[in-house]
C-alpha cells in the first residue's frame, strides 16, 4: 500500500484516479477548493486535503510524505488572467514537489506542449513541462493526452439554442480524441506501479480521430437530429461566443488560438499513432450522458 496525492479530484480525472487508488487498496489524498465537493472521497476513505493550488504551503504539507502526486494544472474556465494564474499554480506545484522531495509524478500535460508559442492554452502547459523538468528529486511522467471527447459538451448549447454544432476547429480535420476516463486509467497504473525512472513523456491518443463533421453526426445521431451539421466559427466570433457562455474572455482568446495551432498542423502527436498509445474508450461510451446534458437544457 503506498501513500498517493491526487491534485483536481474532484476533476474529471483526479475523480477517477482517486476512486481507482482506495479500491486498489493505497492510501489517498484527495486534493480541490472545496471540503463538500470532496466529501464522497472523504466517505470512500480518502485523505481531504482543502487548499488552493496557488499555495505552495498547502501543497507542500499536502504532499509530504507522499510516494507519488499526481499533479495536473488546475483550471477553472471562469477565472480570469488565465496565463498569469497558471504561471503561480505551476511555480507553486512545482515549488512543492521538491521541497517535500516526492519520488514519483504523474503530470497531466496535453498534446502539443511541446510547443513554447503560437498553441494559446497550451502554452501554459509548455512552461509547466520546463518547470517539472527541473525537479531534482523526482522521477517525472508527462501524460501529453489528447482532446477531451468531454469538451463536447460545452457545444451542447449551441446545438440546442444556435441549431449546428458550432466551433473553430476546420471541420474535415481529423483529431485524435480520448475519453478522460482513458487518461484516470493510464495515470492510475503508472502511480500504481511506478515502474519508470527519470523524466518522461507518454502521450495518450484515444482510439482514433475523429473530425468535427464526424463528431457533428455523433451527437445528431444521439439526440434524434440526423442531420444536424458543423459550422466553423472565425476565431474572433468563437472566442466571443465562449466568453458569452461564461468562460474568461482572456482563456476565451486562447482556446481559440488552440484551435488554430490544430487547424495549422502544429499541435498534433510526436510520436504517431501506436498500440501504447491508443487508448480504448469510444467516443460512443459518452452517448447517454450527451443525451441526458441535452434534455437538461433549458
Ligand atoms: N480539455 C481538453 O481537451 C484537455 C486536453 C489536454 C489537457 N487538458 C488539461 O487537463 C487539465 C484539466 O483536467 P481535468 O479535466 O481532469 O480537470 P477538470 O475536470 O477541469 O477539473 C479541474 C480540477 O481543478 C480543481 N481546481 C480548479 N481551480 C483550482 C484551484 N485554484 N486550486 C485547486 N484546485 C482547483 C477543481 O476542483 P474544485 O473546483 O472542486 O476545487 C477540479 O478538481 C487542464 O490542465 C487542461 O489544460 C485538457
Amino acid at each position: 500500500m503506498s501513500d498517493i496525492a491526487v491534485m483536481g479530484a474532484t476533476g474529471h480525472t483526479g475523480s477517477v484516479i482517486a476512486r481507482n487508488l482506495l479500491a486498489l487498496g493505497h492510501r489517498v489524498r484527495a486534493l480541490g477548493r472545496s471540503a463538500e465537493r470532496l466529501d464522497a472521497l472523504r466517505q470512500q476513505g480518502a485523505q481531504v486535503h482543502v487548499g488552493d493550488a496557488a499555495d505552495p504551503a498547502y501543497l507542500t504539507r499536502a504532499f509530504e510524505g507522499a510516494d507519488a502526486v499526481y499533479a495536473m494544472m488546475p483550471f477553472d474556465p471562469t477565472a480570469p488572467g488565465f496565463v498569469e494564474l497558471q504561471r503561480t499554480q505551476g511555480q507553486a506545484i512545482v515549488a512543492a514537489l521538491q521541497a517535500a522531495r516526492v519520488p514519483h509524478v504523474v503530470a497531466l500535460s496535453s498534446l502539443g506542449a511541446e510547443q513554447p508559442a503560437g498553441t494559446g492554452v497550451l502554452v501554459s502547459l509548455h512552461e509547466q513541462e520546463q518547470r517539472l523538468a527541473t525537479l531534482q528529486h523526482s522521477h517525472v511522467l508527462r501524460l501529453r493526452p489528447a482532446m477531451f471527447y468531454e469538451g463536447l459538451f460545452n457545444l451542447l448549447p449551441g446545438v440546442k439554442y444556435g441549431g449546428s454544432l458550432a466551433d473553430a476547429f476546420a471541420p474535415d480535420l481529423p483529431i485524435p480524441m480520448i475519453a478522460t476516463r482513458d487518461i484516470a486509467d493510464a495515470a492510475t497504473a503508472a502511480l500504481d506501479q511506478r515502474g519508470w525512472t527519470g523524466h518522461s513523456v507518454r502521450e495518450l491518443l484515444g482510439p482514433g480521430d475523429l473530425s468535427h463533421e464526424q463528431l457533428a453526426t455523433f451527437v445528431g445521431g444521439v439526440i434524434g437530429q440526423p442531420a444536424l451539421a458543423y459550422q466553423q466559427l472565425p476565431y474572433d466570433a468563437a472566442a466571443q461566443g465562449m466568453a458569452q457562455a461564461g468562460i474568461a474572455p482572456d482563456l476565451a482568446y486562447l482556446l481559440a488560438e488552440m484551435a488554430r495551432a490544430l487547424n495549422e498542423g502544429r499541435v498534433r502527436s510526436v510520436e504517431g499513432r501506436n498500440a501504447r498509445n491508443t487508448t480504448a474508450t469510444p467516443l460512443q461510451s459518452l452517448a447517454p450522458a450527451i443525451k441526458a446534458a441535452y434534455d437538461a437544457l433549458p
